[in-house]
């Protein structure tokens, strides 16, 4: 496995291969819900890279840059176990070089839900990954649902731009509890760590909710908010059920729907989401 830490040197790479590339962008501490994409491009393409870079300008000022959980050997262990060709891991000075300005935002999408609590973060991800793939040009990226606005503006950008890469989206893989895979979830304290099963089980409420014929989306939203507010150490961003593709919140669940929410627990801010499909 190669692991290449300019753009030049995975430009040379990326332009003598022959076949389709799959590329699966991270920002690294890999777990499970990472592999999987990883084992999704290695089943679709001949070649697999992967990328690994905290991408500062996703982070907003008050956010967990700095501390971001971290592992690089560990990383490029499981990524060679794999079966991935190839790694890029730049630097950020790599990636940001003195006078870098350019940013990609993609308007309305990215301002609602985690763009309202995080303003600048989308188009600190819509830049990283155009960058990322006019490096790499795959023939598929991968991308997680459970980062489902993240994967819907990062579609909208891909159409936009006319980059020609397939954006594949693979399913949330979740703990044996239910518990969606994070980077993040390493900060939660033991009781946070079991708190944070109500998550799940809100969502879980979503789908019965539906699949007893409640098509009033706020009905189904209180209740999930009323679940969450027995949980002393839950503490609410936002609960959404939301046209997945415009992210419009609905008043009728009249058609497939993203229920999808936020959730504080101490320092820690996790995210979660299922999928409504109409019958
Ligand atoms: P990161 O949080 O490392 O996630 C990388 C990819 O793994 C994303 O597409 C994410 O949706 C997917 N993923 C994370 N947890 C998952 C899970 N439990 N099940 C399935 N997929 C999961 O998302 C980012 O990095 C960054 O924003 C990035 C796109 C790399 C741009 O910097």
């Amino acid at each position: 496995m190669r692991v290449f830490r300019t753009i030049a040197e995975c430009r040379l790479w990326r332009q003598a291969l022959d076949g389709d590339l799959g590329v699966v962008p991270t920002m690294g501490y890999l777990h499970d819900g990472h592999m999987s994409l990883v084992r999704a491009a290695r089943g679709d393409n001949a070649h697999v890279a992967a990328t690994i870079f905290v991408n500062p300008t996703q982070f907003g000022p008050n956010e967990d840059l700095a501390r971001y959980p971290r592992d690089e050997e560990r990383d490029l262990a499981l990524l060679r176990g794999a079966g991935v060709d190839a790694v890029f891991a730049p630097s950020a000075a790599e990636m940001y070089p003195d006078g870098f300005s350019t940013c990609v935002p993609v308007e309305g999408l990215a301002a609602r839900l985690e763009g309202a609590s995080r303003p600048t973060h989308f188009r600190g991800v819509t830049t990283v990954v155009a960058k990322l793939l006019n490096i790499t040009a795959p023939r598929r990226a991968y991308f997680g649902q459970k980062d489902a606005q993240q994967l819907a503006v990062i579609r909208r950008m891909v159409r936009d731009l006319d980059i020609n890469t397939e954006v594949v989206a693979m399913p949330i893989v979740r703990e044996p509890d239910g518990l969606a895979m994070s980077s993040r979830n390493v900060y939660l304290s033991p009781d946070e760590r079991k708190a944070a099963h109500v998550l799940c089980l809100s969502l879980s409420l979503a789908e019965r909710m539906y699949d007893e014929a409640e098509r009033d989306a706020t009905t189904i939203r209180d209740a999930m908010r009323a679940l969450i507010a027995k949980q002393p150490l839950a503490d609410i961003d936002y609960v959404s059920i939301a046209d997945p593709g415009t992210l419009d919140e609905l008043d009728v669940v009249d058609r497939d729907a993203l229920v999808s929410l936020a959730v504080r627990f101490g320092t820690t801010r996790l995210i979660d989401n299922t999928l409504l499909r109409a019958p």
